[in-house]
């Protein structure tokens, strides 16, 4: 029987994308290694609704000196974590010498305007390389893995915290209860602790099953978190939606006698519950979506193959890794990834072994089609090619059902 990570009651397993590699594993192409593989499978919690993956990756294989992604490289991020920073300049960070840690803090996309603002922080990420580039922006950075363990350590050193916050990292971590432990020994009494996280809702409703992968081990809503805040000792106390990455939910934690809950969370609840986000019907429609999406897409790559037509893929996604590996795309039906992250392009896609080039190349020539798999940036990259279409070329989209952008 299957048990939840977070309150051990039994999980029902309703989605299997099979044996998939690391999502951000891009490979060399002369390493000869053996790659890593696991199955890939969902199920929900019955009694606290926890959507969750039923098999952990351990996670020096996601995370280490080598992790390719580099949050700064949408021009959407940067603008959305500088306005996260200067949020909490204006309201959380106002007393006097304020400290705010966040958890995965990469490139230090969000922690650079905090250090630029003059205010004390300290960003815990266990990726070596994206830290270092953090660090070369100013940015104070601490090499491990955030757990209870870490958090009690950064208190001795730096003292409480008024702001943890955390983005697209919590829904990453399996072990939420040494999270939430080392959150109640770093937080001030009143502090807050804020993270925003893919939403389950968005998932169910876009159908972007590509959400799902070895990193994303949890998939939100507002009434699973809450149960499990309140399982440590916290209280869900604030959550707003926001349109990045597909549509997330930042959820806001307190201790329940320092803040009351705003009527966004009774909102969103009632919302969840109207909506049946974890009932059987829900989540056996979204597998069969999924399937269906997934023979739609393959039949359209076919058949433009047939016709002659070229294809290559656009952002070379953690995300696509799921697309790629459970569709059984590889190199005959997309021919290569063009992406602008530099550790990425003279890769291999994990699983796929679809080459990985510069986006430069993507004009070199023009292909016919363009399947693009970092559709949560559709309209920066669309905006960025424009002579793609002017020379006839179409956007290939996938998600909440495949179709030609003309
Ligand atoms: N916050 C950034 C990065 C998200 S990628 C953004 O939203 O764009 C997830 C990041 O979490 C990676 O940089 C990874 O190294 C880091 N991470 C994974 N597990 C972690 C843990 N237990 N503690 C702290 N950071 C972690
Ligand atoms: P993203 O969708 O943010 O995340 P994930 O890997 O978690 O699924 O990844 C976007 C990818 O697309 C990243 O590799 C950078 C690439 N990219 C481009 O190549 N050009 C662009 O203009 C943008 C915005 C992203």
């Amino acid at each position: 029987m299957l048990t939840c990570r977070i309150c051990g009651a039994s999980v029902r397993e309703f989605v299997d994308f099979g044996r998939q590699p690391l999502s951000d594993a891009f490979r060399k192409p002369d390493d000869t290694s053996e790659e890593y593989f696991f199955r890939l499978a969902v199920g929900a919690c019955e009694s606290c609704a926890m959507v969750q993956l039923v098999e952990e990756v351990p996670r020096d294989r996601m995370f280490h000196a080598d992790y390719p992604y580099h949050s700064s490289g949408s021009a959407l991020m940067r603008e959305h974590f500088r306005r996260t920073a200067q949020e909490f300049l204006e309201t959380e960070l106002t007393g006097s010498d304020p400290f705010i840690v966040e958890i995965g803090c990469n490139d230090g996309v969000m922690l650079s305007a905090v250090h630029e603002a003059g205010v004390r922080h300290l960003g815990v990420e266990p990726s070596a390389g994206v830290g270092e580039v953090a660090r070369g922006r100013g940015v104070e950075v601490l090499t491990e893995f955030f757990e209870d363990s870490t958090a009690r350590a950064v208190r001795d050193e730096h003292g409480p915290a008024d702001v943890i916050f955390s983005a697209n990292t919590i829904c990453h971590i399996p072990y939420l209860e040494s999270i939430f432990l080392g959150v109640d020994a770093l937080l001030k009494p009143g502090g807050v602790f804020v993270f925003e996280d893919p939403y389950w809702g968005d998932i169910v409703e876009r159908r972007s099953f590509d959400q799902i992968y070895d990193e994303h081990f949890y998939f939100f809503t507002a009434t699973s978190v809450r149960a499990a805040a309140r399982s440590y000792g916290f209280d869900l106390v604030d959550v707003r939606r926001l349109g990045v990455h597909g549509g997330e939910v930042r959820y806001s934690i307190a201790r329940p006698e320092a803040r009351t809950p705003t009527a966004a969370v009774a909102e969103l609840l009632a919302e969840e519950e109207a909506r049946g986000l974890v009932t059987r019907e829900t989540l056996d429609g979204f597998a069969a979506g999924v399937a269906g999406i997934r023979d739609d897409l393959v039949a359209l790559l076919r058949d433009l193959k047939a016709q002659g037509r070229s294809v290559v893929a656009y952002g070379a996604t953690a995300k696509s890794a799921t697309v790629t590996n459970y569709c059984g795309i590889g190199p005959d039906l997309a021919a290569k990834i063009c992406d602008s992250t530099p550790a990425k392009q003279g890769r291999l896609a994990p699983g796929s072994r679809i080459p990985v080039v510069p986006s430069e190349e993507f004009a070199e020539p023009y292909p016919d089609h363009a399947l693009l798999f970092a559709w949560n940036h559709a309209e920066e990259i669309i905006a960025k090619e424009p002579a793609f279409r002017d020379n006839g070329g179409r956007w290939i989209l996938y998600v909440p059902e495949v179709h030609v952008v003309e």
